[in-house]
């Protein structure tokens, strides 16, 4: 999923970037430390957990997942057996192919389809969209899709939906099944982020939509057609759509709600 964010907030905002439109400043400006990085970009996604065996981890190189301990310490029901969220999740998680590299800590297990990360990475460009003040390093870059990983493939991660199963309502337009809330990160985790990026740019009041919504309104002359040719066949351009109304809605919807968090971060 890496891609899924990526290539939603491409197509929506288009390819063309006026960097020097946005207010660009350094990770380091933005946020004052690992804490706040993990804890704003994502509205109330994430929380900054400093007890290291109650932290999850975005990214691991062990065979066995260590998410799952981890959930098992908080009392979730383990084995994780169902995806929660539901943006390109598969409904429950499993093992995928050996070919499945974007995210290959979750091979075994996975919330995410082989196909559905490859044909996302094949489809996206140079232009990530949280490169909107220029290429990112690639130590911080890969951040970012770690992140997108969680999202995407981390069975765990749908025990923080923000509109789990027995509170969400189908007819009111509030709710969704891809937004997540309070996932408690590993401390040590968002620190690495923060060094990894500290010097990159990265643009607006630190919150990821906001940072989208800025861009939108200085404008872009939404240059999908050319985007769109990197896309062949209905398949793939079914695939943007469903990534278009979840991911995309996973962030701004988030924003309609009126976050405190977004509203503290734009009041400064
Ligand atoms: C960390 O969390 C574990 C599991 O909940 C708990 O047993 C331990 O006391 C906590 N440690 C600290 C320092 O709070
Ligand atoms: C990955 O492997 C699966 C099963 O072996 C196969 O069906 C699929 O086409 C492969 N995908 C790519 C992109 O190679
Ligand atoms: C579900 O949402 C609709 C529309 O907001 C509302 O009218 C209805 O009462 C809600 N149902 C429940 C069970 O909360």
């Amino acid at each position: 999923m890496d891609a899924v964010i990526l290539v939603a907030l491409v197509l929506l905002t288009g390819l063309a970037v006026q960097s020097a439109d946005l207010s660009c400043k350094t990770f380091e400006e933005i946020y004052p430390s690992g804490k706040e990085l993990c804890e704003k970009m994502w509205g109330d996604g994430f929380v900054y957990e400093t007890n290291l065996s109650v932290g999850f981890t975005m990214w691991f190189f062990e065979a066995e997942n260590p998410n799952n301990k981890v959930a098992e310490r908080l009392g979730w029901p383990s084995p994780v057996d169902d995806c929660h969220l539901q943006s390109l999740h598969k409904e429950a998680p499993g093992p995928e192919p050996d070919n499945f590299t974007e995210c290959y800590p979750w091979r075994d297990y996975s919330c995410c389809h082989q196909d559905t990360v490859q044909k996302i990475k094949e489809a996206y460009g140079r232009e990530w969209h949280w490169e909107r003040c220029g290429a990112l390093s690639s130590a911080c870059n890969r951040f970012f899709v770690q992140l997108a990983c969680l999202y995407e493939c981390e069975p765990n991660a749908g025990f923080y939906r923000k509109f789990p199963d027995h509170v969400y309502n189908d007819s009111d337009p509030n709710h969704n099944k891809w937004q997540m809330e309070g996932m408690p990160i590993r401390a040590d985790y968002c620190d690495s982020w923060f060094r990894a990026c500290r010097y990159d740019l990265f643009c607006g009041s630190g919150s990821y939509s906001s940072c989208a919504r800025e861009y939108t309104k200085v404008g872009n002359t939404g240059d999908n057609g050319g985007n769109a040719g990197l896309i062949a066949g209905v398949v793939v351009a079914c695939v943007i759509v469903a990534v278009l109304i979840g991911t995309l809605g996973f962030f701004i919807f988030r924003e309609r709600k009126g976050e405190p968090l977004f509203n503290k971060l734009e009041a400064e």
